[in-house]
């Protein structure tokens, strides 16, 4: 099973950026920790902080994995271009914030991409990666029929 992690703008500074919010953990260890938890599942990682280069990334992807976790960060909030490439492919996306976007700024309560995410998990730290990924495993068994 192939599953990729795809993280936005900002989200290179883990660890050092605004660890009240976000945490004190780079994603690189943590990335190391998630191929631990999960030996029989191929995990691949990519970030960008430009939007061209996640549209091109999930363009090239988006019709071979066996499921997205998308963590577009602020773009979340402003590309429309990226919530139609998540409706443009077929692999499913489970859309992961770190943080809790709905106790936060207004701005950040409304996603492009929410409405074509086959689900989402806000407000759970890193852990929302390890149980997306999870999600995804059992979804691929047939364990966890899709509404
Ligand atoms: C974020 C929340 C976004 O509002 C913010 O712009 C981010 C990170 C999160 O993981 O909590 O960069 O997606």
């Amino acid at each position: 099973m192939k599953i990729h992690i795809v993280n936005g703008p900002n989200l290179n500074l883990l660890g050092k950026r605004e660890p009240h919010i976000y945490g004190s953990q780079t994603f690189e260890d943590y990335f190391k920790v998630l191929v631990a938890e999960f030996p029989s599942v191929q995990l691949h990682y990519f970030q960008s902080n430009s939007e061209g280069g996640l549209l091109d990334y999930m363009h090239k992807i988006g019709f071979e994995s066996d499921g997205i976790v998308l963590n577009a960060g602020a773009y979340t909030h402003s590309s429309v271009a990226l919530g139609d490439a998540v409706a443009a492919i077929t692999s499913p996306v489970l859309e992961v914030h770190i943080s809790n976007v709905h106790k936060r700024e207004a701005f950040r309560h409304h996603s492009y991409i929410s409405a074509h995410a086959a689900g989402i998990l806000v407000g759970l730290g890193l852990n929302g990666y390890k149980l997306a990924i999870q999600h995804l495993v059992d979804m691929n068994k047939e364990d966890v029929k899709m509404a």
